[in-house]
């Protein structure tokens, strides 16, 4: 009764749907803040290790389960567990998995409209309608809620499309398109007054700081969210590889990708944030540190921009463009975790379980945007800081502890047949059974 099932059509289109997913508000907008209020360039290097040496192997746990079960996280988790017992686990860590992901794409789709709002926020003044960009740019529960409903409208329509035409075509239209804004963007800020001060924030490492445990659990926590790990994101995603793709070289690529842009997204917003700090706005908090939370994106940068004439308005709108895209191209993966469960477990149509879903998604998102300061925060923690790490470490025990270490080379070497003798083999069995899960744990308690 399963439908069958979708497959990306090239190593492209897996590359900018993988990438996509692990492109997001944590990269453009946790990554440089959390640079900049930790000892900027000491952060980039620890979150250079551990990205390399946690989330990688982490990263590649997920995609191997992924292409070898080709199912969704619960029954692929399943048919890699031997015993009944850890059959009973594989059920409970995919469903946390789920459960985990629609929550934080719940979270994720209210700030994405803000990034729509703010996106149309220039439009409306440049064709005139004050009042609109008025209303587009205050805080206010109707707006939160009409951009929520249209964010979550446009991922159902995404996910409703399938494999190859919803996430392989956009994600492949899309991520080119921010890569260029990025760089875009980049260039002109750099040539704006007070810019080096931020490239110098950035990258001047204050080594100081490297024996803060706050930046080793900041820079771990940074890279679990912005790899898109543990709650089945990337298994999903690896389920849809074709097997003759090589699985270390192309997870490789996502991760290089993913710290590539997020390295390159520090080079836009600290610069930017000290450009508007020599054109007259406050760009530190009360205890002098720097603005980081929804103040930075929804203040800071659009003072900066107001203060930039006719060519804010441009620039706004790239920047904005960029935040929508990163955002969307997230939450499509989101909300395909939950989608592929439906369709292959409970035979559902993809598109009737992307809406079904899809509407339960905004209606947690309307609650929280109802019952905003009490709920918001509390959402984020338990998803990302509390519930992520720990299902990092339950992928890496099921991978390393209780799958038979031959299945595992045997997927491999499905379009890598030489793995066996490569570097990877040799490092990440290791890694994965007893560095990974040893690090987070440590992490986790700090
Ligand atoms: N990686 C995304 C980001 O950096 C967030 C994400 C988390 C996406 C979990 C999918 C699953 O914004």
């Amino acid at each position: 009764m399963a439908a069958p099932r979708g497959e990306f059509t090239s190593r492209f289109g897996f590359l900018m749907a993988a990438s996509g997913s692990a492109v997001g508000l944590g990269n453009i907008w946790g990554f440089p803040t959390n640079a900049a209020s930790n000892g900027g360039a000491a952060f980039l290097f620890v979150y250079l290790i551990l990205a390399f040496a946690l989330a990688y192997p982490a990263l590649m746990a997920e995609l191997i389960i992924g292409r070898y079960a080709r199912a969704n996280a619960v029954t692929a988790l399943r048919s890699i567990s031997p015993g009944d017992k850890s059959k009973i686990a594989a059920l409970v860590v995919g469903f946390t998995g789920i459960i985990t992901v629609t929550f934080i794409l719940s979270f994720y789709a209210i700030v994405s409209g803000w990034m729509i709002a703010y996106f149309f926020d220039p439009l409306a003044r440049l064709l005139g309608y004050g009042g609109v960009a008025q209303w587009l740019t205050t805080d206010a529960i109707l707006r939160d809620a009409a951009f929520v409903v249209l964010f979550m409208a446009v991922t159902v329509f995404i996910i409703s499309a399938g494999v190859q035409e919803g996430i392989e075509k956009w994600a492949s239209r899309l991520m080119p398109s921010l890569i260029i804004i990025l760089i875009l963007l980049i260039l002109y800020v750099l040539t704006l007054p007070g810019a080096m001060d931020g490239l110098k924030a950035y990258l001047v490492p204050d080594f100081s700081s490297i024996a803060d445990p706050t930046l080793l659990v900041d820079a771990m926590g940074q890279a679990f969210f912005s790899l898109s790990l543990g709650v089945g994101t990337m298994l999903v995603y690896g389920s849809y590889i074709s097997k003759q793709e090589n699985l270390p070289t192309t997870g490789g690529l996502v991760a290089l990708l993913d710290i590539s842009i997020a390295v390159l997204a520090g080079l836009l917003i600290l610069p930017a944030m000290y450009v508007a700090l020599a054109n007259g706005v406050e760009i530190f908090d009360s205890q002098g540190g720097l603005i980081a939370g929804p103040g930075l994106i929804i203040s800071v940068l659009p003072a900066l921009f107001n203060t930039m004439g006719v060519i804010g308005i441009f620039v706004a709108l790239g920047f904005f463009l960029l935040m929508t895209i990163a955002s969307l191209t997230s939450s499509i993966s989101m909300l395909e975790v939950p989608v592929a469960y439906a369709v292959e477990h409970h035979g559902l149509q993809r598109s009737k379980a992307a809406a079904i879903i899809g509407s339960i998604v905004t209606l947690i998102s309307l609650t929280i945007v109802f019952n905003f300061d009490p709920m918001f925060d509390i959402v984020v923690t338990y998803t990302t800081e509390m519930s992520q790490p720990l299902l990092g470490f339950a992928f890496c025990i099921f991978v390393a502890w209780i799958w038979r270490r031959n299945d595992i080379l045997k997927e491999i070497k499905q379009g890598a047949p030489e793995a066996e003798q490569g570097l990877f083999w040799k490092i990440w069995p290791f890694y994965v059974k007893f560095v990974c899960p040893v690090a987070i744990l440590i992490v986790y308690f700090q």
